[in-house]
């Protein structure tokens, strides 16, 4: 049986990249592939300039040091210290004491840790465990940071504290992060990019902001779902008398007044059915269903006025 097959995908320089899907789908082994802890059959796998899939084993060990890893259960040494459990790398990239010591200071700054480093993993939280596996994986200045489900096992908060530590690295130090999720909060929470994995090929790949305003497959719609209202306004059409209509937007015009400067010189009222406006990652978007009533011309006219300012507007159908 093939785990993943077909995988062609690019992750650009410092970019967060997040591979969404369902249990068993295969995502772990994708991201094994990445630092070949699991050696594709056929198929190159590339990090930066080198092909890793040509290289000696003692060439990809030096090499793998350019790739840190997260884990779901955090994976440390629960016979060791924090600071143990974050020199362990430097040792084995046989760093001189004094220098293992300072970058270790370092690193228990940078996740919030400096309080516990003489503390044991069984004594931290989950959120406390998953700062040490950051700060190891950190450790020897990687230039890609793969993340295994790393907030699956964190209640909701410590995720978001989790997500929001990462995004500081990738931006702070530039790191490439990609990671995998089965919730797409995840993905709207930090990433860039995302791809939709399902039965080991990838199903559907693009920007954040399209995937989840235009969701193509039934899988990625699922997704979508997860953080989308679960009331679907078309329950509605057969029971309202006036016109249905949904407008998507991204960006700063989200803030503005649009529906009322559209409609305020005219006969047109509106109720809003349904709304969401959030943000995804840095960039704030909204989706609404508004029933329109009034003159369907001048509803028209309405509507020709929102998408001159930039608003995705159609009849709900
Ligand atoms: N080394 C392997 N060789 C073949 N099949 C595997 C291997 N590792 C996992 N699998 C199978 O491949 C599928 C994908 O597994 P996995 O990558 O762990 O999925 P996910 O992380 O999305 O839950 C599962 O059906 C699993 O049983
Ligand atoms: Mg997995």
């Amino acid at each position: 049986m093939e785990a993943v097959k077909n995988i062609s995908l690019t992750i650009n320089k410092g970019e967060i990249f997040g591979i969404i899907g369902h249990s068993g789908a295969g995502k772990s082994t994708l991201l094994r592939c990445v630092n070949l802890l699991e050696r594709p059959t056929s198929g190159t796998v590339k990090v930066g300039e080198v092909e890793l899939t040509r290289l000696s084993s003692t060439q990809l060990q030096k090499e793998r040091r350019r790739i840190g890893m997260i884990f779901q259960h955090f994976n440390l040494l629960s016979m060791a210290t924090v600071r143990d459990n974050i020199a362990f790398p430097l040792e084995l990239a046989k760093l001189p004491r004094t220098a293992v010591k300072q970058r270790v200071d370092e690193l228990l700054k940078l996740v919030g840790l400096e309080q516990h480093a003489d503390k044991y993993p069984a004594q931290l939280s989950g959120g406390q465990k998953q700062r040490v596996g950051i700060a190891r994986a950190l450790a020897n200045n990687p230039d890609v940071l793969l993340c295994d489900e790393a907030t699956s096992a964190l209640d909701p908060q410590t995720t978001n504290a989790i997500l929001s530590l990462l995004m500081d690295i990738n931006q702070k130090l530039g790191i490439t992060i990609l990671l995998i999720t089965h919730e797409m909060h995840v993905i709207r929470a930090i990433c860039d990019r995302v791809a939709v994995i399902d039965g080991g090929e990838i199903v559907e790949m693009g920007d954040v902001l399209d995937v989840f305003l235009k969701p193509q497959h039934s899988i990625t719609k699922d997704f979508v779902s997860q953080i989308a209202d679960s009331f679907d306004p078309r329950e509605l059409i057969d029971t309202r008398s006036g016109r249905l209509i949904k407008i998507n937007y991204v960006g700063e015009i989200t803030y503005e007044p649009l529906l009322f400067n559209a409609v305020k010189s005219t006969s047109v009222q509106f109720t809003i059915l349904q709304g969401t406006v959030s943000r995804m990652k840095n960039t704030p978007y909204g989706q609404l269903v508004i029933e329109f009533i009034g003159d369907d011309g001048e509803i028209d006219r309405v509507l020709d006025e929102l998408r001159a300012k930039g608003l995705e507007v159609g009849d709900l159908k």
